[in-house]
């Protein structure tokens, strides 16, 4: 990136003259920094980011000779509506006396050091009139190279302030061009990779659904500047918004060259109402940087989600059988326990219960009913959940079970018993959206209600250790009872941390139960819920050819631990689509390896390769996997047909690398490729595992140096749509190479 550049002469004038102290303040990462230059009773510019400078100096340089007719030249911090700033301000304040403008000037800063790895630095704004407070918290996790940004906001004005905008964050940038990845999709379709060329204006990424507010678009992204995102070169930068509800994030490149991404939850339809003496808090904006592409930003995003971003990062995560696909809503408790029984014999190590297990006077036996009722339903399971979650144990399996409890079918005793806590918009009628309402978790009853139900569905059986947590619809004809009117467009960020606060009850109280994150499918994947949970469900799409394109997109800023990913049965129940056990298999060990079929349905031959390939991703794929570093070989989106990605070992002694062909090569054209990540002086036995009937890997087992695999790379033989091959790598003595 290059350095901010010129301030406005006049204005570099105009403050040398009447700013007495300037003061670079340096928000350092180990390797990377963000400076910013503060001026006494001036503004805060940001000046730099990237990575480290050496040495105390950093001056700050003034603008060149631009008209002062921009205020922009040299951005601020977190620009507000006012003076001469133009574009998208991260902060839009009506004041109590009506006045809609703010001038934030610097007020002091601090910083903290939390622990061995966190760096807390708070820039102090204040209005140059009015009685406002604006915090602005970049918290420097040094490992990671991750910076977290949030905002604190509060005034002791006479009466409220309207706050009509509130980012979380603002971050400039100056370059020749600007290239910009996003993900945007659909349901069974999340997390499609979007590149494109920023041109002058903006470009908004945004979400009004307020919850499944990810399934269409999600609320991150990866710039890369002068050139399109490349793997190992060129600087590139993430965001990643800490947030599950309505966000908005605008790219605005301005007549200066400059581009501003300002970040933070959608200010559309939200103003909120500060009192005095209140405080209002953004949520995290989590950002990063890499000189060398998106493969080492991936990896510092990955460090810190196992670490801070969700639960449980540190721990293997269990291969699961999870009954949706194999039973949906009709079972008893025979089908069950089968289930249970066959995925345990193949080295399944949890069962969970989805949906369809409860309700009784309203029976869950469709989508159409039941939800609310959290009761074991008597007929289908009249020995209860505990029966259920023993056998499993007696098998020596864990057990999970579904919930929903932000939702309601209209046909369910809690819709009758409660009325009011359905989300409404006065008396316009409340559409369904797969036949249910929506709970208003912005009523406190509402969410005493579902720390109730999480504790009762638990208090079902000691045996149980898991808990997929789905949420099926978006908010639609907005609107709360419990809000008073003159604070419904408080609703999307009251139900938002009427959430969190939710999530927070119930993980001081169960600290050790692992919850997934499912919103008929990747319908909530941030970082503001998965910090509360131990995985996310990516998508109800469990075909294997098209998982390859959603992993590898989700896994550019989130961990494959976190990432559930299944085989299913072929027909795939999606899309029809035929695919080898294999390839189903080599695909989701890219991830938390599970199942999502009727495990009878393994028989003979296939039962044996799903035995055998569960262990392999036991004994040797699932700790590189999901602890290991994540490198990218050959992007599904690359338009060769076929995808590579290899995961190594923090000390290097070992790896696992992935390729799937996804269309028909050619008989003469080949898939090689060059590893990475490997130690060069160091000697590595590679084999391959998981094989299918014909070897993938024409050379055999194969013992080189890693400068080898790194500078001449492997020759696959995987040319036929779903070929695939899985090859380990272990580094071996000097002694036993040949
Ligand atoms: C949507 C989820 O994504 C599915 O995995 C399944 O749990 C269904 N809901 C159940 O209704």
């Amino acid at each position: 990136m290059k350095q901010i550049r010129p301030i406005a002469f006049i204005a570099a004038l105009f403050l040398s003259l009447l700013c007495q102290a300037q003061e670079m303040i340096r928000i350092s990462t180990s390797d990377h920094e963000m400076v910013m230059a503060a001026f006494n009773d001036g503004p805060v510019h940001f000046v730099y980011w990237g990575e480290k400078v050496q040495g105390d100096a950093f001056p700050f340089q003034p603008g060149k000779n631009q008209p002062d007719t921009q205020d922009d030249i040299t951005p601020r911090i977190y620009p507000s509506y006012g003076g001469r700033h133009y574009l998208t301000p991260a902060l839009r304040l009506t004041h109590s006396d009506g006045v809609l403008t703010t001038d934030l000037v610097y007020a002091g800063h601090t910083v903290n050091v939390l622990d061995e790895n966190r760096k807390e630095t708070v820039i102090s704004l204040k209005d140059r009139i009015y009685p406002v407070t604006v915090s602005v918290r970049y918290l420097a996790y040094q490992k990671e190279n991750v910076v977290a940004q949030s905002v604190t906001l509060s005034h002791s004005e006479p009466s409220p302030v309207v706050v009509e905008s509130v980012a979380s964050s603002f971050i400039p940038f100056h370059a020749d061009s600007y290239w910009l990845t996003h993900f945007n999709g659909t349901w069974a379709y999340e997390m499609q990779l979007e590149e494109e060329r920023l041109t002058h204006g903006q470009k908004v990424i945004e979400s009004k659904k307020g919850v499944r507010a990810t399934q269409s678009e999600n609320p991150s992204f990866i710039l890369s500047l002068d050139g399109p995102l490349a793997e190992d070169s060129g600087e590139v930068y993430a965001g990643a918004l800490a947030w599950s509800g309505n966000y908005r994030l605008v790219f605005e490149l301005d007549e200066t060259g400059h581009l501003g991404v300002t970040s933070g939850i959608n200010p559309f339809a939200s103003e909120l109402i500060l009192e005095p003496g209140k405080c209002l808090e953004t949520p995290q904006m989590i950002l990063s940087y890499s000189p060398s592409g998106a493969g080492q930003l991936s990896r510092n995003m990955h460090d810190w989600a196992r670490r801070y971003g969700m639960t449980h990062g540190d721990m293997l995560h269990p291969v699961l059988l999870n009954s949706w696909e194999g039973a949906y809503f009709t079972f008893d408790e025979k089908t069950i326990t089968d289930m249970i029984d066959k995925a345990a014999s193949a080295g399944v190590e949890m069962f969970v219960l989805d949906d369809g297990w409860f309700g009784n006077r309203h029976p869950r036996n469709g989508d159409n009913a039941g939800l609310g009722d959290w009761q074991v339903n008597r007929k289908k399971l009249p020995h209860g959940i505990d029966h259920l979650a023993d056998h499993a144990v007696s098998k020596g399996m864990k057990f999970g079970i579904w919930i929903e409890p932000e939702m309601v079918n209209p046909d369910s005793d809690l819709a009758h018993k409660h009325p009011e806590w359905i989300v409404r918009s006065g008396e316009r009628e409340v559409l369904t959206m797969r036949n249910q309402w929506l709970l208003d978790l912005t009523n406190p009853e509402v969410q005493d209600f579902i720390v109730k139900t999480f504790d009762e569905v638990l208090g079902q059986s000691d045996n149980i250790s898991y808990v997929k947590w789905d949420a099926n619809r978006h908010v639609d004809n907005v609107g709360s009872t419990y809000l008073p009117a003159d604070r419904q467009s408080h609703f999307w960020y009251e139900y938002v941390r009427g959430l969190y606060d939710v999530y927070e009850r119930i993980r001081a109280k169960h600290p050790d139960i692992m919850i997934q994150l499912c919103s008929s499918g990747g319908g909530r994947l941030d970082y503001g819920a998965l910090k509360y949970h131990d995985e996310f469900w990516a998508s109800d799409n469990t075909n294997a050819l098209d998982r390859i394109y959603i992993q590898h997109s989700t896994n550019l800023l989130f961990p494959a631990i976190a990432t559930g990913s299944h085989v299913s049965t072929s027909p795939n129940h999606q899309t029809g689509m035929l695919i080898p056990l294999k390839f189903r298999f080599d695909v989701a060990m890219g991830g938390r390896l599970g199942l999502e079929l009727q495990p009878s349905s393994l028989v003979g031959e296939e039962y044996d390769f799903a035995c055998k390939a569960i262990t392999v991703y036991k004994d040797f794929v699932r700790p590189l996997v999901q602890l290991g570093d994540l490198y990218r070989l050959e992007s599904p989106y690359s338009g060769t047909g076929w995808s590579s990605h290899m995961h190594v070992a923090k000390d290097k002694s070992e790896a696992v690398m992935f390729a799937y062909c996804m269309k028909y090569n050619g008989r003469t054209t080949y898939f090689s490729t060059r590893l990475k990540g490997l130690e060069p002086e160091s000697v590595y036995k590679v084999e391959e595992i998981n094989e299918g009937s014909v070897p993938a890997f024409p050379a055999g087992t194969m013992t080189c140096t890693g400068d080898y695999l790194m500078k001449v790379g492997l020759q696959l033989r995987i040319n036929k749509p779903f070929s695939s091959c899985i090859l380990k790598f272990s580094k071996i003595q000097c002694s036993d190479s040949q």
